[in-house]
Parts: structure tokens; C-alpha cells; sequence
């Protein structure tokens, strides 16, 4: 079974065909990334647009390397929720026509399952797992008992990681969206240099960050001229991954799984990847996580999704809609 999987929940237009043997056989992304950073930020009505214009092109390029056409489709799977409510009814509009021509079976994803399977589309699925889901927009630790049963047991109560790390590299120039940049500059810094606060939560399982960027503008303004960027980057690195570890290490151990799975942007960072492996050895956890380029968003992680989705729930109908929000309940 070939599935279609396509995603415009934010600022990606992506397509890509997967195997039921989750054997990926292209993944295209093209990213509006340079367009949005003159404005320092995602501006929606422009993200749209741009779904119009390169959805076609980027399905048919996903198809072209995979060296299939439209008859070579078994299913359609599509993000539906959560995302830019413009940009997630273009891809939907594309995954349904194609879905109508075609007669084959049409399945709305939710973006942060897609991320949830991502660590999947390179090694063998093992459940029961916790998850960490850690991207621009979320921050959640999920425990799974199987696929598609998801019990939501730890968020972040204010700023996702990713915004942390955005947020601060646009405070010191580092352009948008800034994680990539910030963590390439920390790596000649020194993390202990600068101190910066852990939150104290009264819950065992959920993050704050939204103090650190207080303590990092406070730091910025009251710092000599001339203080080390790449210390405050480093320092900053440490302040994020640390509480993510320590959490998730306490999640998995409270719920007695033997994998933990990172995914999401923010899983591309080098020192939440080498903390998070260092734990899990330590602890006698196995550790999944996705290949850099299936990290931030892409196509085959929703196609994996759907898959799953259409085993579980079966097809949805044409009556499909798109929602801003989106939680972990069926
Ligand atoms: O999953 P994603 O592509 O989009 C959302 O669904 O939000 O995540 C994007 C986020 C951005 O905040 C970006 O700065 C962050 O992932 N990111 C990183 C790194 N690469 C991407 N953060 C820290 N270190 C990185 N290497
Ligand atoms: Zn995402």
C-alpha cells in the first residue's frame, strides 16, 4: 500500500509517498521559511498564498521521485488540525480532490500525532513509549500504550521550547525562526558562564519557559558591552534541554515504559539529542529519535500517521475540517 501523505499546517508545503512497510519513497518540503523572516515571524495570509501556489508542484514532485503517478496511490492522508486554519484547507482541498478522482480512501491527521510517529519512519515502533514533543508552537510529554491511544500527561503551561529558543535568538539578532542559528553559536560557548532559572512547578510532568526569556532580556540589559553570545546561547541551550530530560526521564519512569521517543523541531538540537541519550542509557531506557530532516516539519511523518490512522479508525469523508487547535483524544 502506497499512501499520499501532505501537510500546510504552517509554513512547509510538503508532500511525500510512504509504504505501508514505512519505507519512505520521497519527501518534499519546500519551506517559506526566507519569505517569513522578513516579517520576523509566520504572517498566515501570506503562508496560504504560498500553499496555492506550490502545493500542486510539490505533490507532483513527491510523485515523480517516487517514480509513480496518481494511479499509484492507495490512500491520501492530510494534516487537519492543529495549524493556520488558511493553510491547513489547502492541503485538505488537494488531499480531497485527489481523494474524489482517485475513489481512494481520505485520512485527516493531527500534526503532533505525525510528530508523535516520526521516530518511526527510521526504526522498528515500540509501544508502550513516552513521548516528547517539542516544536515551535508545542511542548508535550505523551504516554502511548499502543498506536493511536494517547494520553496527554505533561505540557508546557506557558512558552513552547521552540519559541524559548526563537525568542531569544531574535533578542539577540540571530534572524527567524532562530533555534538552528542559536544552537550553531552555543557551540563555542560556555554553558556555565552565565546562570539562568530552572521554573519550580508544582506538577511533575509539565514546563515553563516563558521566565527564561524574562531572565535572558533582564541578563542582555544589565550585561557589560561586549558580553559572550555564544555563553548566553550555551547557557540558555542547557536551560531548556535540562528540565525536558529530567521530565521525561520521570514520565517514563512513573509509567514503567521502556522507550522514550523525542520528536519535533526542537529534537534536532544537538545538546537536547546528547543529554536525552545520556539519560536513557543511565536510566535503561531505549531512546528514538527521528533523522535531522524528519525533525522539523515534513510530509512522510503524516503519511506514517495516516496510516496508522486509517488501521485504527478507518477513512474520514469529505466533511473533513480544519481546526486550529487540535488535542490528543480520537
Ligand atoms: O516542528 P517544527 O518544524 O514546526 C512546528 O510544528 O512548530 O518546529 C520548528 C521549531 C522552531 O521553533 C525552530 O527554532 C526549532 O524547531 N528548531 C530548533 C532547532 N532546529 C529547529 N531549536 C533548537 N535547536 C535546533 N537545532
Ligand atoms: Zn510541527
Amino acid at each position: 500500500m502506497l499512501l499520499l501523505g501532505i501537510e500546510t499546517s504552517c509554513d512547509e508545503t510538503a508532500a511525500a509517498i510512504v509504504r505501508d512497510d514505512r519505507a519512505v519513497l520521497s519527501s518534499i518540503v519546500a519551506s517559506q521559511v526566507d519569505i517569513h523572516a522578513q516579517w520576523g515571524g509566520i504572517v498566515p495570509e501570506a503562508a496560504a498564498r504560498m500553499h496555492v501556489e506550490r502545493v500542486n508542484p510539490v505533490i507532483q514532485q513527491a510523485l515523480d521521485t517516487a517514480g509513480i503517478g496518481f494511479d499509484g496511490i492507495d490512500a491520501v492522508a492530510v494534516t487537519h488540525r492543529p495549524g493556520l486554519v488558511g493553510a491547513l484547507v489547502v492541503g485538505m482541498a488537494a488531499a480531497k480532490a485527489i481523494s474524489f478522482a482517485r475513489k481512494i480512501p481520505l485520512v485527516g491527521v493531527n500534526h503532533l500525532a505525525g510528530h508523535f510517529y516520526s521516530p518511526f519512519l527510521s526504526a522498528e515502533p515500540r509501544f508502550p513509549c513516552i513521548a516528547l514533543i517539542v516544536s515551535g508552537g508545542h511542548t508535550e510529554l505523551v504516554y502511548s500504550k499502543a498506536p493511536e491511544k494517547f494520553q496527554l500527561i505533561g505540557q508546557t503551561l506557558d512558552d513552547a521550547a521552540g519559541e524559548a529558543f526563537d525568542k531569544t535568538a531574535r533578542l539577540l539578532g540571530l534572524g527567524y525562526p532562530g533555534g538552528a542559528a542559536l544552537s550553531e553559536l552555543a557551540k563555542q560557548g560556555d554553558s556555565t558562564q552565565i546562570k539562568l532559572p530552572r521554573a519550580k512547578l508544582s506538577t511533575p510532568f509539565d514546563f515553563s519557559f516563558s521566565g527564561l526569556k524574562t531572565a535572558v532580556l533582564r541578563y542582555v540589559q544589565s550585561a557589560p558591552k561586549g558580553f559572550s553570545k555564544p555563553d548566553l546561547c550555551a547557557a540558555l541551550e542547557m536551560a531548556i534541554a535540562e528540565p525536558l530530560v529530567s521530565r521525561t526521564m520521570a514520565g517514563a519512569e512513573t509509567y514503567g515504559v521502556g522507550t522514550v521517543t523525542v520528536s519535533g523541531g526542537v529534537s534536532a538540537n544537538r545538546t537536547l539529542r546528547s543529554l536525552m541519550a545520556s539519560a536513557c542509557e543511565q536510566n535503561g531506557f531505549e531512546l528514538l529519535m527521528p533523522e535531522p530532516h524528519y525533525c522539523t516539519d515534513n510530509a512522510a511523518m503524516i503519511a506514517l500517521a495516516g496510516w496508522y490512522r486509517l488501521q485504527t479508525h478507518g477513512p474520514d469523508d469529505f466533511d473533513l475540517d480544519a481546526y486550529a487547535y487540535g488535542d490528543w483524544s480520537s
